[in-house]
């Protein structure tokens, strides 16, 4: 198998693992942000209270949210697969989108999603072809009763159907 081959492989025997989908928001110097589609999102640490995700290097934005201080990171609910689209191809967010607010410190979070945390990054480790950063939890939201939206062998889900408690 050729390198090319290779990472396809790899990519789409991880694309096995299920996976919610989150969207990272930095806020820009004059009103509204920038926002980019993420499922690497995954919990660190409980104290001190820390969350990761990781920027891939090839991205555009890579610089924008490698670079920020501080993120929000908001767990998207069932029925916002639109947000997770939009924020796979397009970053910009308006000032005044009515689909984000203001949390502390100045985070952009979805609205409605079932979990929102407000991050300052606590830590930039090199990984291959991506950053992994780690962030700090300053303040958090949820888990709303809403479903979750899933992210499973390339297409989007909800938890509607979860069974068994673990
Ligand atoms: C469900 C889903 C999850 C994604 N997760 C990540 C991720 O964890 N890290 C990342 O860098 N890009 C992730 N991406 C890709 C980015 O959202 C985006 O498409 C990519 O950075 C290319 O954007 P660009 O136009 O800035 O180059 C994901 C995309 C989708 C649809």
């Amino acid at each position: 198998m050729n390198e090319i081959n290779a990472s396809i492989a790899l990519r789409r025997a991880l694309g096995a693992y299920a996976t919610g989908v989150t969207i990272v928001a930095v806020p820009a110097a004059g009103g509204g942000g920038f926002g980019i589609t993420v499922n690497s999102f995954h919990s660190v640490s409980l104290s001190p209270p820390l969350i990761g995700w990781c920027i891939g290097k090839d991205s555009l934005r890579f610089r924008t949210f490698a670079d920020a201080p501080a993120f929000g990171i908001s767990v998207l609910a069932g029925g916002q697969s639109d947000l997770a689209q939009r924020f796979a191809t397009d970053s910009e967010i308006t000032p005044g989108d009515a689909r984000f607010e203001h949390g502390a410190e100045g985070a952009l979070l979805v609205q409605g999603a079932v979990s929102r945390f407000a991050c300052s990054v606590w830590a930039r480790n090199d990984a291959g072809d991506h950053v992994a950063l780690i962030g700090e939890v300053k303040t958090f939201d949820g888990p709303s009763e809403a479903e979750a939206l899933t992210f499973l062998r390339g297409a989007y889900g909800t938890t509607g159907r979860l069974t068994g408690k673990a």
